[in-house]
């Protein structure tokens, strides 16, 4: 891959980040970047500063753009950056509106420029494998997930654009979007009903969000955000519930999780092939307990244990043979995986703009979706209020 000089729009706690992880690559160089503060900021030599981001568009050489200002800012920015001829990755959410996210769209494809939204748990190596076992059906049909995620507050005082929802979106626009893209990308289905629930702290702080879809097909997810915490106390819990198996992984850029699962050979030797596997048990099904119904109970449909090779859930028959647990690591410290997530999700975009026929990972579509959800939730979540 060529070199590209890349432009950063917006350079407070994140935008500083992806510099510091892009600057591992050999093919990105950061040649400029703008913020309203630019007086505040000690940008290393060569960089050229700006405090109007429209002046950073002028920069003939920047080829593309990263738009990592607060959520309201990123329509403006976004359509002047691709009326400019500049290609572009947006911070997520997309927008806080979908007429936002829309107009977003049509200009990326009235100036054919490559736009792509950074949503960085579908870079990570884990979520992958797992996104890949549920899309070859190894684990059966997922039918749940759970978010339950404890964020700190110790960073966001009340004068922090975060707790204005006409600047954010509000938590479930902000970040649940992440969450709820994640659901998108392991198991993508029609948006089908979608409700929410909030909690104020105050008149100005909504500090407790939670969102529940359901998807056709059966999937229902369920959304739980706090930001209420120490730093210390920050917790993630992502469960998914499958026919045959239930995950639960830890962290919000997870490095690992538990498994236990039915399998059978093929499906046993695909986990086993994965590198962030690893078994800790299997048993036997015919040795193995089922203590749904106890013994002693009147009539089971389920003469002898040592049958039931095909198993039943919902309506579709599985044939499994073991059951397995396990748990899933990747022996990888947060940060370093935080920045390869951020070095290849602008990999894949400069990917695209070299060859148009790359499939982005994290499309704008992408993006929308996970918006409509995040702000249909908002919605039901302030009209219930
Ligand atoms: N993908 C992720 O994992 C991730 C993580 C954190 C933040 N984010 C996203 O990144 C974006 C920025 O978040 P942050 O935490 O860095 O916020 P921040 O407040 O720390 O930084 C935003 C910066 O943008 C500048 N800015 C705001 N409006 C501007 C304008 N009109 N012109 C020029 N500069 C302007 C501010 O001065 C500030 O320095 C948000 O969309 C947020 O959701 C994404």
């Amino acid at each position: 891959m060529r070199v590209f000089n890349i432009g950063i729009i917006g350079y407070g706690g994140f935008g500083k980040f992806l510099h510091n992880a892009w600057v591992a690559l050999e093919n990105v160089q950061v040649v400029a970047i703008a913020d309203k503060n630019a007086g505040m900021l000690s940008p290393p030599i060569g960089v050229k500063v700006f405090t109007a981001w429209a002046e950073l568009l002028l920069e003939k050489d920047i080829e593309a753009v990263a738009i990592v200002t607060e959520p309201a800012t990123h329509v403006e920015i976004a359509l002047a950056c691709m009326q400019a001829g500049k290609h572009v990755l947006i911070e997520k959410p997309l927008a806080i509106s979908l007429a936002d996210a829309e107009k977003i769209m049509q200009t990326r494809d009235q100036t054919g420029m490559v736009a792509g939204i950074d949503f960085i748990m579908r870079f990570n190596p884990l979520l992958q494998t797992i996104q890949g076992f549920t899309q070859q059906g190894v684990f059966g049909k997922l039918r749940r997930v759970d978010v339950e995620n404890y964020a700190q507050d110790e960073q966001l005082p009340p004068e922090h654009w975060f707790w204005y929802p006409e600047r954010s979106g509000g938590i479930l626009v902000e970040h649940a979007v992440h969450f709820i893209d994640l659901v998108h990308f392991f198991a993508p289905a029609k948006i089908l009903k979608v409700n929410g629930l909030k909690h104020n702290r105050n008149l100005q702080q909504e500090d407790q969000v939670m969102a529940n879809v359901l998807y056709e097909g059966g999937l229902i997810a369920t959304h739980y955000h706090a930001f209420s915490r120490p730093g210390f106390f920050e917790a993630t819990l992502i469960k998914l519930a499958y026919d045959l198996a239930d995950i639960e992984l830890m962290g919000w850029i997870p490095l690992g999780g538990t498994l236990k699962a039915l399998v059978n050979p093929q499906t046993k030797e695909a986990l086993l092939a994965s590198p962030f596997f690893e078994l800790t048990e299997a048993t036997a099904i015919e040795n193995a307990s089922d203590e749904s119904r106890p013994k002693g109970w009147g009539i089971s449909l389920n003469t002898e244990i040592g049958d039931r090779k095909t198993l039943r859930s919902g309506d579709i028959a599985y044939e499994v043979n073991e059951i397995v647990s396990g748990k899933f690591q990747m022996l990888r410290s947060k940060p370093e995986v935080y920045a390869d997530g951020v070095r290849a999700s602008l990999l894949d975009v400069l990917k695209k703009i070299e060859n148009p026929e790359h499939p982005l990972l994290a499309s704008l579509e992408t993006g929308l979706e996970s918006l409509k959800v995040a702000i249909r939730a908002s919605d039901s979540a302030r009209q219930t209020a």
